[in-house]
């Protein structure tokens, strides 16, 4: 029995995986393991020997079970440590820079717009792209037969035979969030809304679907003094120069009464835009005092509140700033164009850091 013991425990100790430890296994405690022949000769012994042998044999085999046990547990744990030994990874190195996908730049642009807007404290707001007749228009105070509806080059969706309700539209611009915004948080109001339009346009500057972004706010005395300070902030922001001038020049739109387009100073030399300087004038966006009637409809009384809001092509001011001549190229899927003007996923723009690196 001291020689099983010695030999069984040496082969255990020195088995190399658990396949050799099963293997073991077998040859000494399995059904025709040597310690189980052992224990069937206890039938022939007397019971006197009996009563030596038969717990000595079943020492022998807890002993070698145990063993056995240990060694597995050790085998384990050494597989453990191999395995985090050549697993190993530095979570805390730089991330790899720009690899197949780029972030499009109407992203890029409507990320660095609203994070200017967050910073005075305007919220994002969205709409439905599919909207009705009376959020994209009468809402906004543009009754059935105002001609805005026909300039605006509208896309109708179709209506069941006999079903005379007005048709919905896919929206033409991003005013009506406006509307749903003042129904759903009433005011004082700040938001700035960012998504896509349609219109049926096609040509080096239009395409059938563009994006804008729509700001409103809505506080007891807000006037256009208060409009002209945050549109001067935002271009000095999202143009990174520290000298912009604008220029408000007397419009109109439907929704807002007095309406004002802006134009920002700007030159041209060489085929670069430089913004803040020059002789030249280039438009970037249609904004005034809500009118009374907007109110009205976002359920807002005009006797107590008065706001502004504005409305600026999102692919206009990326085409400006970022110097991409055709508005065609940005819905082309074009994997090389997209490198060239596609900016690296993980560089979100913010202030602090820079809203373009
Ligand atoms: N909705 C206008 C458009 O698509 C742009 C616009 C003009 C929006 C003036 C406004 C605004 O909020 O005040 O052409």
């Amino acid at each position: 029995m001291d020689d099983l013991r010695i030999k069984y425990i040496d082969l255990i100790a020195g088995a190399a995986d658990e396949g050799a430890l099963e293997d073991l296994r077998v040859q000494a405690v399995g059904k025709k393991g040597e310690v189980s022949l052992k224990m069937r000769e206890l039938g022939k012994m007397t019971p006197e020997e009996r009563q030596v042998a038969g717990p000595a044999l079943n020492a022998l085999k807890d002993e070698i079970n145990s063993a056995l046990a240990a060694k597995k547990a050790a085998l384990a744990d050494a597989a453990l440590d191999e395995r985090l030994r050549t697993e190993w990874l530095d979570v805390t190195l730089p991330a790899r820079d720009r690899r197949q996908g780029t972030i499009h730049p109407v992203s890029q642009v409507t990320e660095e717009v609203t994070t200017i807007f967050a910073d005075m404290g305007f919220s994002v707001a969205e709409g439905p792209q599919i909207e009705s007749d009376w959020y994209n228009f009468d809402a906004l105070n543009i009754p059935a037969e105002h001609p805005t509806r026909t300039e605006m080059d509208t896309f109708y969706m179709h209506r069941a035979e006999g079903d005379n309700r007005p048709p919905h539209v896919l929206r033409t611009h991003t005013s009506p969030v406006q509307i749903r915004s003042m129904e759903a948080q009433g005011a004082p109001i700040r938001v700035i809304a960012p998504g896509r339009v349609y219109r049926a346009d096609y040509d080096q500057t239009h395409t059938p679907m563009f994006h804008q972004i729509e700001g409103l706010a809505i506080d007891k005395d807000l006037s256009m003094a208060n409009l002209k300070w945050c549109l001067e902030e935002f271009c000095r922001a999202y143009f990174e120069v520290d000298k912009v001038e604008l220029r408000f020049r007397a419009s109109h739109f439907p929704f807002t009464e007095p309406s004002a387009e802006v134009d920002l100073r700007c030159s041209w030399k060489g085929g670069t835009l430089k913004v803040g300087e020059g002789d030249d004038w280039m438009e970037i966006l249609g904004s005034g005092m809500v009118h009374p009637k907007v109110l009205q409809a976002g359920g807002i009384d005009p006797a107590d509140w008065q706001g502004f809001a504005f409305g600026m092509g999102i692919d206009r001011i990326a085409m400006l700033k970022y110097g991409m001549p055709d508005l065609r190229a940005f819905f082309d899927s074009d994997l090389r164009w997209l490198r060239h003007y596609g900016f690296a996923a993980l560089d979100a723009p913010n202030l602090p850091a820079g809203l373009s690196r």
